[in-house]
């Protein structure tokens, strides 16, 4: 099972956000790779059985221009057999809370097998440890039924 985390963060809280979903994998002894959207390699994506995509929401509920690649990409090439998640941080005071976790949503959904999404108020605190606990594990159950098809 080959799993990538992908975010972008400018003030930390995505990355943040990031560390407590990677380490809710580790602690399922699940092994995954993590990166920082500039250094993840877009050609790479068939490699993964599940991707979980974290990001924070800018202008008017918009997608950071630096994960417009990845989601161009995985609009184009994306397919049923993988399975994705996605998450992020807003800030409520914006009219369209974590708008980019949703324009995710909307594609992954039609393009993948999407999992799970989540969402979290700034920086992650504690309440939110048991949210990233069941984001990771949907992702897992769904990862693992779709290898299970396969190897059928
Ligand atoms: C100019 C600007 C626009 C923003 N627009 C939104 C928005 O439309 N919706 C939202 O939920 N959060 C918005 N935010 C809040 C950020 O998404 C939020 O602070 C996030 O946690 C930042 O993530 P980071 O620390 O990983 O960079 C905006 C922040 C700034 C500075």
């Amino acid at each position: 099972m080959r799993i990538a985390i992908v975010y972008t963060s400018v003030t930390g809280n995505t990355k943040e956000l990031a560390a407590l979903v990677h380490e809710r994998f580790t602690l399922r002894s699940v092994d995954v790779e993590i990166f920082p959207i500039k250094q993840f390699p877009l050609n790479s994506i068939s490699e993964y059985d599940g991707i979980a995509i974290g990001t924070y929401t800018w202008g008017n509920g918009s997608i950071p221009r630096e994960m417009k690649n990845l989601f161009s990409k995985i609009e184009e090439f994306g397919t049923k057999r993988l399975s994705t998640a996605v998450f992020g941080t807003g800030d409520s005071f914006f009219p369209y809370f974590c708008g980019a976790v949703d324009a995710f949503r909307d594609m992954l959904y039609v393009r993948t097998n999407l999992a799970v999404t989540m969402k979290v108020e700034q920086r992650p605190q504690f309440k939110d440890v048991a949210k990233c606990s069941r984001f990771v594990e949907c992702l897992l159950d769904q990862i693992r039924k779709e290898l299970e098809v396969v190897s059928r």
